[in-house]
């Protein structure tokens, strides 16, 4: 008797496909990223990657894909703690048309390191004399070697296409690399960070996204807005969702949906809000009820149901937290929509076509 043995299937742990094992990973994969980062009982966060790093002047992140939303996100966090931070596509970033010199610290973001354009930018930034850091899931990798210094964002291998646990892992990295740049760091925040992982196990194991899924699998387009933090967020959920299911999905800060996407809401195109209790949500309800007044389909992502009840068809919940780590939560929610629905559809999801994992041509 022989026995059918798929070394493909072997690495996925009894998985359908490796996206949903990565997703299925964040948790250990942000304990990772924290250990050793984080100490509570002095509320405070150091990381040793970065130990040699002297940097006052302004920031700016270069990266593609997926990266590039959480390079948004860390220019976010880097502004408000008062820093001057910039984010650009790799692609676009040219040391010769922008003001960059040797105060200016550049951080590639790449989950691979090896992404053309984000290494073409870093080269660039090392060229004008920048101090450059790369914040990478791969050690040794061609950006972890170009650059100054490398923060290691402790992810793991990750085998889909679709970047997951990549993503959540970057976007605590750099929850840590702005807190570490900016030398501001609270309790609240330690805390905070403490509890996420236990808290992206729960969303994983509580989450509604497979209904939501089989409720909306036919629609003519997906639609993801969000503000603030969860800007980037919305950008990130449309991404996915293209990737694997191969629809038309676009992501939007929110305050943006009135300036021309509103035109294509129907009641074929759900809209997935973040709301978030952190001052945001008047407004992006304000967002909700226009899309809801043209009968689309709200899904509601939100640390405060009673906040969107009324007005969502479905609400997928995450649990309180730090505002700045509402977006790592919101994700999860939508990166389970994103999968289900193209499970649904029998996509190649570990394999979307015509995309490639790491791509190494400008
Ligand atoms: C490719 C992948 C994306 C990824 C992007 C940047 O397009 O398909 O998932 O976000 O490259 O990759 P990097 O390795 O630089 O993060």
């Amino acid at each position: 008797e022989t026995i059918e043995w798929d070394p493909e299937d072997a690495g996925k742990s009894g998985y359908d496909h490796y996206m949903l094992k990565e997703i299925y990973e964040q948790p250990q994969a942000i304990r990772k990223c924290l250990r050793e980062r984080v100490n509570e009982m002095e509320g405070t966060i150091t990381v040793d990657d970065l130990a040699d790093l002297e940097s006052s002047g302004p920031v700016q992140f270069v990266a593609c894909g997926t990266s590039y939303h959480a390079a948004l996100y860390g220019a976010q966090l880097l502004r408000e703690r008062g820093i001057p931070a910039q984010c650009f596509l790799a692609s676009e970033y040219d040391v010769d048309s922008i003001p960059v010199s040797e105060e200016t610290l550049v951080v590639g973001v790449t989950q691979s390191g090896e992404t053309a354009d984000t290494m073409s930018a870093l080269r660039g930034a090392n060229r004008v004399g920048a101090t450059t850091v790369a914040l990478t899931n791969v050690v040794g990798s061609s950006a972890a070697r170009e650059c100054d210094h490398a923060m290691y964002i402790r992810a793991g291998p990750e085998i889909g296409v679709a970047a997951t646990k990549t993503f959540a892992s970057q976007q605590v990295a750099l929850a840590l690399f702005s807190s570490v740049i900016s030398g501001e760091c609270s309790q609240a925040f330690v805390e905070a960070l403490r509890d996420l992982p236990d808290q992206v196990q729960s969303v994983l194991d509580n989450s509604t996204a497979r209904e939501v899924a089989q409720t909306y699998e036919d629609a003519d387009a997906y639609f993801f807005i969000g503000r603030g933090y969860n800007a980037p967020v919305a950008l990130e959920g449309a991404l996915k969702m293209k990737e694997i299911t191969y629809k038309h999905a676009e992501g939007f800060a929110a305050g943006e949906l009135k300036h021309g996407p509103l035109a294509l809401v129907t009641d074929r195109t759900p809209v997935f809000a973040m709301v978030s209790d952190d001052g945001t949500a008047a407004k992006t309800l304000g967002n909700v009820k226009e899309v809801e007044a043209r009968d689309a389909p709200v899904v509601a992502v939100t640390d405060s149901r009673e906040t969107v009840d009324q007005y969502a068809d479905f609400v997928l919940e995450v649990p309180e937290t730090h505002p700045v780590l509402m977006p790592i939560l919101a994700n999860i929610q939508l990166q389970l929509v994103s999968y289900w629905i193209a499970n649904r559809l029998g996509r190649s999801i570990d394999k979307p076509r015509n995309l490639a994992k790491s791509v190494t041509v400008e």
